[in-house]
């Protein structure tokens, strides 16, 4: 049976330490899409993650964020969690005295709810089952949530949690940073196996080399803390091809970065995915 999730994202905007980061940014993930943004550095993606999320350092200062027709921003951050939102982080954060286990085990239990939690057993299988696919050592069961962790072991367990905690909305911020080559496609191929009409993704990177193997039903470029162009994966292919010069000049944009630019510009506010 297939509950195809609807995310909507609409001129969110948002300061961190009263400042401007995000002017307005506007999207629509539908389950079974992959939406991907890219952006050169400092122009708002992840705090785009950071503020979907509900982390506390950033103050939502208007528009809607809604799954399945849900207010996301009245929600905590738990209940964004248990609702189906998930983000593997840029920057993954180190926990010392919880087991990768013992934390993917109770984020598990939580979003399956009381009265259905997973045996130990089970839970057990499952995680060896996940982590002998993402190649991970079995000691990493043990070890306290990323600490120690190589760049790439944190990603990997990133895509971990993911694989296990099955969300609707997946949020990848630069899954693609640190990893090796062969990394890189085990963790495609993770990602590749998750794909369904359940779930929506939104892969924030850098790099066409990483949707070569994810591959993007829709590309958006982030400047000045906005969706400032959406096209297909050919927008991708161009940017690994000519970088952002040509979007710049094309919408008068000077200085990219959000938070530095003197003048307001302007760009179309037509801004969700078109349809291809
Ligand atoms: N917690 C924070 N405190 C202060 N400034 C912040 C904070 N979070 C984000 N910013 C600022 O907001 C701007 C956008 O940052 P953000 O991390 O969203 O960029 P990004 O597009 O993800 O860049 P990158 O590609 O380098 O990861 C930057 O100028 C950054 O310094
Ligand atoms: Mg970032």
């Amino acid at each position: 049976m297939s509950n195809k999730p609807v995310f909507t994202i609409d001129e969110l905007k948002a300061t961190v330490e009263g400042k401007e980061i995000l002017k307005g940014v506007t999207l629509e993930i539908k389950g079974g899409e992959v939406h991907a943004i890219m952006g050169p550095n400092g122009t708002g993606k992840s705090t785009l993650a950071s503020a979907i999320m509900g982390h506390p350092k950033y103050e939502i200062e208007g528009g809607n964020v809604t799954l399945n027709g849900e207010d996301v921003l009245e929600m905590g951050v738990d209940e964004r969690a248990l609702a189906g939102l998930f983000l593997a982080m840029q920057y993954p954060s180190e926990i010392a005295g919880v087991t990768n286990a013992d934390f993917l085990r109770s984020a598990m239990n939580a979003r399956l709810g009381e009265g259905n939690e997973i045996s130990l057993i089970k839970f057990i299988r499952q995680m060896e089952a996940k982590m002998k696919e993402l190649e991970m050592d079995p000691q990493f069961m043990h070890r306290y949530l990323n600490e120690g962790f190589s760049g790439g072991e944190k990603k990997r367990n990133e895509i971990l949690q993911m694989m296990m905690l099955q969300p609707s909305i997946v949020i990848l911020d630069e899954i693609d940073s640190g990893l090796d080559i062969d990394a890189l496609k085990i963790v495609a191929a993770g990602v590749n196996a998750m794909r369904s009409e359940d779930r929506g993704f939104l892969v924030i990177t850098h790099y066409q080399r990483l949707l070569n193997y994810i591959n993007p039903d829709f590309v958006h470029v982030m400047m000045q803390g906005r969706i400032v162009k959406s096209g297909g994966p050919e927008l991708a292919e161009r940017l690994e091809a000519e970088g952002y010069d040509w979007i710049k000049e094309e919408l008068g944009i000077t200085d990219e970065r959000v938070g530095v630019e003197e003048d307001e510009f302007v760009v179309p506010m037509n801004t969700k995915a078109p349809n291809l």
